[in-house]
C-alpha cells in the first residue's frame, strides 16, 4: 500500500519559534516535524520532512516528488497566496497533497486567505496547529485507501 508522504515546508518555516507564539504555538519546525513523524508512525504512514527559503527549489522538489513519495503534505508558506510556480510544479507531480497551514488564514490578514493550490489539493487544513498536519496525514490515508 502507497504509504509515503513528503511533508514539504516553504518560505520562513525555519523561522518557526521565532514567529508570533500567538498565531503560531511557540514551538520549532524540528519539534514540529518529531511530533508529526510520530502520528505518521502511528497510522502507518511514512513521513519525510524538507523545507527551504527558495521558491525554485520548492518548484523542483515537486518536480521530483512521484520519485519518493505517494502523498504529499504541503506548507509553502507565504507562497501559498500568490505563487503560480509552485501551483503549476504541483500539478506536474501528479500526487494527491492536502494544504496545511499552521495559523487560521482565513481569519488573518485579507491577503492569506486566497490559496493558489488549494483546488490541486484533496483537502486543506488550517488553524489546528500542529494537529492540523495529523487531519493532514488522516485525508492522505484515507486517500490511499480509496476511501
Ligand atoms: C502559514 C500561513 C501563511 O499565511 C504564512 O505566510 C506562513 C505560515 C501557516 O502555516 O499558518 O508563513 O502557511
Amino acid at each position: 500500500m502507497s504509504n509515503r508522504i513528503d511533508v514539504l515546508h516553504g518560505v520562513n518555516l525555519d523561522q518557526l519559534e521565532r514567529r508570533s507564539a500567538e498565531v503560531y504555538g511557540g514551538g520549532g519546525l524540528r519539534e514540529l516535524e518529531v511530533t508529526v513523524g510520530h502520528y505518521a508512525g502511528e497510522l502507518g504512514l511514512q513521513a519525510t520532512f524538507w523545507q527551504t527559503n527558495h521558491e525554485g527549489e520548492y518548484c523542483e522538489s515537486l518536480h521530483l516528488a512521484h520519485e519518493r513519495a505517494d502523498g504529499l503534505i504541503l506548507n509553502p508558506g507565504a507562497w501559498t497566496h500568490y505563487s503560480y510556480a509552485i501551483r503549476d510544479a504541483l500539478e506536474v507531480s501528479g500526487l494527491p497533497a492536502v494544504e496545511v497551514h499552521i495559523s487560521d488564514v482565513m481569519n488573518r490578514d485579507d491577503w492569506r486567505a486566497k490559496s493558489v493550490i488549494r483546488d490541486l489539493c484533496i483537502g486543506t487544513v488550517a488553524g489546528k496547529g500542529v494537529a492540523g498536519y495529523r487531519d493532514a496525514l488522516e485525508l492522505l490515508k484515507a486517500e490511499f485507501e480509496g476511501k
